[in-house]
């Protein structure tokens, strides 16, 4: 999605801000652009296309400017073009803006303006944003006062960013459902989407809330609340690398985070264990025996690859404490009057905890008094403030559009809650607990193992990158994970990929199954294996190539499948964190044979934070 970066201070502007939005690369993005003053007047530089064209644009230019603001944009309103990038500016050209988000009511905006005399040259609705600016600025002489009034006739999500002419020492922010930092520097100062884009500058920033206006100068930063009122801000330590988000010798983001995934899953277990009893012990919420008694259902809502680990997690949570649980995908849950109220725990799943369909189910769910609980990766985003109970992943921060270690600890994440469900209510004994955790603590190790296939998994990739469609196949958990393997296998190679319950593929779908046709079978759950084995000789029979993904042991597999791949034992219900991995390397090598930009796939966005 959309990335936004402003500094002022005394290095040069521009080598800062394509710095700090070549930061915000892995969020996806279609155009790029900047504004800075230079001798007294706005001057912009914008393009279609990635960083690099933008830079040549620049060619090493607008060098003494020592303000600005930069942005990324990924395309919602009007096609991917010059005209259409940010920033954007009003009609005297003295006024420049850059937005994150979607003004809902631009139309009418747009239309109003025109009447009064604004002249509009883009297909955006971010262009509202100078022209009422100048609107409101002409009438106030106030450039604070004009972005509140701007805001107050806004609807929508923002993060807007404003550099005036009329003020050289100075620029503004302000932001509603779309997320906002303030970086804090010794005489310089920073606004940013993302914390990345100013690591390299500072460690301590302000979160900007939802309603905040904020100014900053070289050495001064105030935020105002949407009445008007002064803030104290509380300052935020960084305490992750700039390391951490740099591709340390992998081709890209993906691979790293891959195989960062045995550290991501230790680190999200670490803590949560007690060492003397051996339960789960999860300090940072306080779900009850008394409050868990007291609910009817469960309810779990994400977007995409976390909705998939929230399928896990229903399974898990079902299985271990037979508490009835909905899922559903952020996007239906709330145009669908759900049925959640008082009596129900909400779980909402989210890497970045600012995506926009999650956030506005967390608010209907407590809008219909549920408690929420959100498992998220980033601290301090949106999703984390707004709910009651927060269960983050500790994976460091996942860089690559294609998610991979968020997905393995949120897993980790739903095991954890159902266990400690299950214990505090008593519907499962402490054998199956210690046996539960045990299993859990020997994951981290495991998927080492798993990564040990990487070079055969290489060749197959190869294989199936010639191929247009692939087909999935699982029952229980296993069709979950099946579910994840196809997405990331569509999201990065651009092949035609499904994911069918294997029970289901003989009720239509096994009409496309030809001679070749390549079927990837995932056959972990022990009392399921020989209805997998039916299935895998029902599309093999048609001519299907099918690849299996079975524990060690079940050699019986290589008499049905082509090639098989092992993985070591654990419990059924862990499976899909070691199951998983050979399919995200499946989807990743299969996208580097067919030339795919692996780490920032076309069309898509890190994060999405429009409806
Ligand atoms: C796919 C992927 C997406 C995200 C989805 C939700 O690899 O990453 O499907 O899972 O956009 O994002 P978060 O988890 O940030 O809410």
């Amino acid at each position: 999605m959309c990335g936004i970066v402003g500094y002022i201070g005394k290095a040069s502007a521009v080598p800062v801000l394509v710095e700090g939005l070549k930061k915000l690369e892995y969020r996806g993005y279609d155009s790029a652009g900047l504004a800075v003053l230079e001798n007294s007047h706005v001057e912009i530089i914008k393009t279609k296309g990635k960083m690099k064209v933008l830079e040549e644009k620049i060619n090493g230019s607008l060098n003494g400017c020592r303000i600005g603001i930069g942005h990324t944009r990924w395309a919602t309103h009007g096609r991917p073009s010059d005209i259409n990038s940010h920033p954007h500016k009003d009609c005297s050209g003295t006024i420049a803006v850059v937005h994150n988000g979607i003004i809902e009511n631009y139309q009418s905006l747009k239309e109003w303006l025109q009447e009064i005399g604004h002249r509009f040259v883009s297909e955006t609705d971010t262009e509202v944003l100078p022209h009422l600016i100048e609107e409101f600025y002409n009438k106030t002489n106030d450039l604070l006062k004009a972005i509140k009034m701007t805001i107050a006739k806004i609807e929508g999500s923002y993060a807007v960013v404003v550099l005036s002419r009329d003020y050289p020492g100075e620029i503004f922010a302000a932001r509603k459902d779309s997320p906002l930092i303030v970086g804090l520097g010794d005489g310089e100062n920073f606004f940013a989407s993302d914390i990345p884009a100013i690591l390299n500058h500072t460690r301590r920033i302000y979160i900007l809330d939802d309603g905040d206006i904020a100014r900053i100068s070289e050495t001064e930063v105030d935020v105002y609340d949407s009445n008007g009122n002064k803030k104290v801000k509380e300052e935020t330590y960084v305490e992750w690398d700039a390391e951490a988000a740099e591709k340390g010798g992998y081709d890209h983001f993906m691979l790293k985070e891959i195989h960062e995934q045995p550290e991501a899953v230790r680190k999200t277990l670490s803590g949560r264990i007690d060492a003397f009893t051996g339960k789960v012990n999860l300090k940072e919420i306080s779900l009850t025996k008394e409050y868990l008694e007291g609910i009817r259902n469960i309810a779990i809502v994400a977007c995409g690859t976390a909705s998939y680990a929230g399928l896990v997690g229903k399974y898990a949570i079902e299985k271990l404490t037979r508490i009835p649980v909905m899922w559903d995908i952020a996007s239906e849950f709330r145009y669908r009057d759900p049925l959640v109220d008082e009596k129900t725990l909400m779980i909402v799943i989210s890497q970045s905890g600012e995506t926009a369909d999650t956030l506005a189910a967390l608010r209907e769910a407590k809008k219909k008094g549920s408690r929420v609980l959100a498992i998220t990766n980033v601290v301090g985003s949106s999703i984390s403030r707004e709910a009651d109970e927060v269960l983050y992943t500790l994976a460091g921060p996942e860089i690559a559009v294609a998610s991979t270690k968020a997905y393995v600890t949120q897993l980790i994440a739903m095991y954890l809650l159902a266990y400690d469900i299950a214990c505090k209510l008593g519907k499962i004994t402490e054998g199956e607990v210690v046996q539960g955790v045990y299993a859990l603590t020997k994951l981290s190790e495991q998927i080492k193992e798993v990564l040990k296939c990487e070079a055969s998994i290489k060749e197959w990739a190869q294989e199936i990158s010639r191929w247009e469609d692939v087909y999935f196949l699982g029952r229980g958990i296993d069709y979950n994970v099946a579910q994840e393997g196809q997405l990331k296998l569509k999201e990065i190679s651009y092949i035609h990929a499904e994911a069918l319950a294997a029970g289901e593929m003989k009720h239509g779908t096994i009409a496309l199954i030809e001679e070749g046709t390549p079927v990837v079978a995932l056959a972990t759950q022990d009392f399921l294996f020989d209805k997998m084995l039916s299935n895998i000789q029902e599309v093999q029979a048609r001519g299907a190539r099918v690849t299996a993904l079975t524990f060690e042991g079940n050699t019986e597999m290589e008499k049905s499948a082509e090639r098989v791949i092992y993985i070591p034992k654990t419990l059924p219900i862990t499976a899909p964190v070691l199951s998983v991995v050979p399919l995200q390397l499946l989807a990743y090598y299969a996208a580097v044979a067919r030339g795919s930009d692996v780490d920032m796939p076309r069309n898509l966005a890190k994060s999405v934070t429009v409806e």
